[in-house]
């Protein structure tokens, strides 16, 4: 597994990172067995990185990845996330430290290595986003005096913190531009995958009703923040598995290759993201994630016939 710096932090991780979110849901749900195993397999192939958030099954994915990792006798970069609620707006300082103590305690770790706010950000509160739970906040709540920040330099002065991150899935591609111009956060998740190259590219979406980052991803690369990729199988949509209607439009197979294969390859040919995050149900599908990253970097005739298949990819669906 070939590592790749995360931005300007001095860490060094996996080319796929583990995602011990909702949408495979083995880090959340289910027996202990298959979660041990996918996860040794994981740090065995060579993932040394591993997604979870504070949300994530109110706190049972922390819960069960500290507990397996704890197990396993294995200490790999874990990166969680801060989610704001509407009531912690009254003091948003003092609620990212207690959220924050309350992943220390249940993930077991004295120090945690980075730390994503999670709420989205944009020109305006409102109550609730698009994409994500809790409240949009505004440019102010995470910049201003008192805000998300501020109770992230307190607990990077503890030493409780090492590293702190943004997120670009949602929210405003203005507002996210203002806090990667604030030099703040070392790190950001970004939305990229074969469906939305937005983030990188200067892409017309029109009429298919995917979001445009307007290239904050390359932004935040050239301010020296690490680039987490994230959606890089669309939830599943690119691999022909899910329950969504347009699950259709990603059933293809470029060449002889699965979709998902080209959809992992394609992420990680771009030299600027750091991890291709990859939601896992099982073992197999770490296996093939591990093979796909091992594989490289897509032939100049897959790409072509790529980029002949991605209009049709982003058929109008969500
Ligand atoms: N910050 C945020 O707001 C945010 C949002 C979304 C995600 N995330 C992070 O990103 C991680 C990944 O989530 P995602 O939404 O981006 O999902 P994703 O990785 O694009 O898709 C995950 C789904 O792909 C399927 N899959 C994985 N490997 C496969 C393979 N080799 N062949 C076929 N199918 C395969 C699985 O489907 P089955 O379930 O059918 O097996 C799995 O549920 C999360 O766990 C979380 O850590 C963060």
């Amino acid at each position: 597994m070939r590592l790749r710096p995360l931005g300007r932090t001095g860490l060094a991780v996996s080319e796929i990172g583990f995602g011990c979110g909702p949408t495979a849901g083995l880090m959340i749900e289910g027996a202990e067995a298959p979660r041990l195993e996918a996860v040794a397999r994981a740090l065995t192939l060579g993932i040394n990185y591993f997604d979870t958030a504070a949300k994530y099954g109110d706190g049972r994915s922390e819960a069960n990845l500290g507990r397996v990792l704890r197990k396993l006798g294995a200490r790999p970069t874990v990166a969680t996330k801060v989610a704001l609620q509407v009531a912690d707006l009254e003091d948003i300082a003092g609620s990212v430290i207690r959220s924050v103590e309350g992943s220390r305690a249940r993930l077991g770790y004295d120090r945690l290595d980075l730390v994503f706010l999670h709420n989205r950000v944009g020109e305006r509160r409102a109550a609730t986003a698009a994409v994500g739970s809790g409240p949009l906040l505004d440019v102010d709540d995470v910049l201003g005096p008192g805000g998300v920040i501020e109770g992230f330099t307190r607990l990077r002065e503890r030493g409780i913190v090492s590293f702190v991150g943004c997120c670009a899935y949602g929210g405003d591609a203005a507002a996210v531009g203002r806090l990667i111009d604030s030099d703040q956060f070392d790190a950001m998740l970004v939305n990229y995958s074969l469906l939305n190259t937005s983030a990188w590219s200067p892409v017309r979406h029109d009429d298919t009703g995917l979001a445009d980052y307007h290239q904050t991803g390359a932004a935040a690369a050239a301010r020296g923040m690490g680039l987490v990729a994230l959606r890089v199988l669309e939830g599943g949509r690119l691999t022909g598995v899910s329950d969504d209607p347009a699950a259709v439009c990603g059933s293809a197979s470029v060449g002889t290759m699965d979709l998902a294969e080209v959809a992992v390859r394609f992420v990680l040919a771009n030299p600027q993201v750091t991890t291709a995050l990859i939601g896992f149900s099982d073992v197999a599908q770490v296996d093939a994630a591990v093979r796909y990253a091992a594989s490289g970097a897509l032939s100049p005739d897959v790409m072509a016939a790529v980029g002949g298949q991605l209009q049709r990819l982003r058929c109008p669906s969500r």
